[in-house]
């Protein structure tokens, strides 16, 4: 049988050789004790890319949100997340299970904004009947809202609003490479402002596990803190760090190649008789598509899917792999496992979806 192409997610993305060998070479040390030599070089390497004075590894990007809103937020104050945020969504309400605390959600744009108005008049008055905001997360790129990256412009102006308020940012930067490059610009530009960044190694970074928390050394400090009790304080860490490494003197310069990728499907689904794809806001590795309203599924694709209505669930269509999200509307994520030859082989496959 020949290799699925497995577009379900940019988390399916296997080590690369290089990293294989780095995990294998990797020096070693006790990481509760801030003694492993190659986790302590990614968080310096980390923060340095991010332009924050220190970083954390954590073993995902939930913990990394977790951790930083754990950090920013005192028990019974409120967060503003966005209604189609990963954190509100997806992260089995560990804020508030954890955390205590409350979230109000507003709507998330198509583009992965929450209007400023909207922010602004979320924000509570001091009022003993409320809760205290005490933040504002933000998602870059938005993985619900077609994985738009958000821009340098609205991100200042939130922050601007959140320390006006005695708020603090956070950024769910799990894949905040992705923004950069969709937008030409150093990854630094994209949190100057905020006060604290979540990123994933382990999505189009290919590393096998692992995320960065960054942010000023005093966060850091009580970050770590709130990492161990958690239970995400891991000891020879370095295994991982090591593959994270590679991630970043490695692979972000081929995230380009899989947003090039993403452009061709979007060229072709668009094609595509009975499917629609919104062009013109697709700009990073996610896409999104639709079976166009009173069009029939084709057979195939109903057997396929009979009995399946708990979403998102797997299609597979010969080799291709993704994912049905809710009823008629289908995600592809590229990723470096995703070559040219697999996107066109997608496209081939992806007619036959309709009769
Ligand atoms: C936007 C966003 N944030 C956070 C996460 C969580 O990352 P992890 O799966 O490493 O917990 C994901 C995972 O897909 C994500 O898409």
């Amino acid at each position: 049988m020949s290799k699925m192409i497995d577009l379900r997610s940019d988390t399916v993305t296997l080590p690369t050789d290089e990293m294989r060998e780095a995990i294998a070479n990797a020096e070693l040390g006790d990481d509760v004790f801030q003694e492993d030599p190659t986790v302590n070089k990614l968080e310096a390497e980390a923060s340095k890319i991010m332009g924050k004075e220190a970083g954390l590894l954590v073993p995902s990007g939930t913990m990394g949100n977790l951790v930083s809103v754990l950090v920013h937020c005192e028990r019974g104050t409120e967060i503003i997340v966005g209604d189609k945020s990963h954190t509100f969504y997806y992260e089995a309400g560990g804020i508030s299970a954890f955390g205590g605390i409350h979230s109000r959600q507003l709507t998330n744009q198509l583009d992965g904004t929450i209007k400023l108005s909207d922010i602004k008049s979320a924000i509570r008055v001091d009022n003993i009947h409320f809760p205290r905001t005490s933040a504002i997360t933000l998602e870059n790129t938005h993985n619900l809202c077609n994985g738009s990256p958000l821009g340098p412009k609205y991100l200042g102006e939130v922050a601007k609003i959140a320390h006006d308020n005695e708020m603090q940012l956070h950024i769910d930067g799990a894949r905040i490479f992705n923004a950069a490059v969709a937008q030409g610009l150093d990854v630094k530009d994209l949190i100057t402002d905020a006060d604290s960044v979540t990123f994933c190694l382990s999505k189009g970074l290919s590393a096998p596990v692992g995320s960065i928390i960054c942010g000023n050394e005093e966060f850091i400090y009580n970050a770590r803190r709130i990492r161990k009790a958690l239970g995400g304080g891991m000891r020879q860490a370095g295994i991982i760090a090591a593959a994270g490494i590679v991630s970043l003197e490695k692979m972000i310069d081929h995230i380009r190649e899989d947003h090039n990728n993403t452009q061709i499907l979007v060229e072709g689904i668009s094609k595509i008789e009975g499917l629609v794809v919104d062009k013109k806001n697709i700009k990073s590795n996610i896409l999104y598509f639709d079976i166009e309203k009173g069009r029939e599924r084709s057979l195939e694709l109903v057997i396929q899917t009979a009995n399946k209505d708990l979403y998102p669930f797997d299609i597979i269509l010969d080799d291709i792999h993704f994912l049905e999200t809710s009823p008629n509307r289908f995600r592809l994520v590229t990723h470096y496992g995703i070559k040219h030859e697999g996107v066109e082989r997608t496209l081939m496959v992806l007619e036959r979806m309709i009769d």
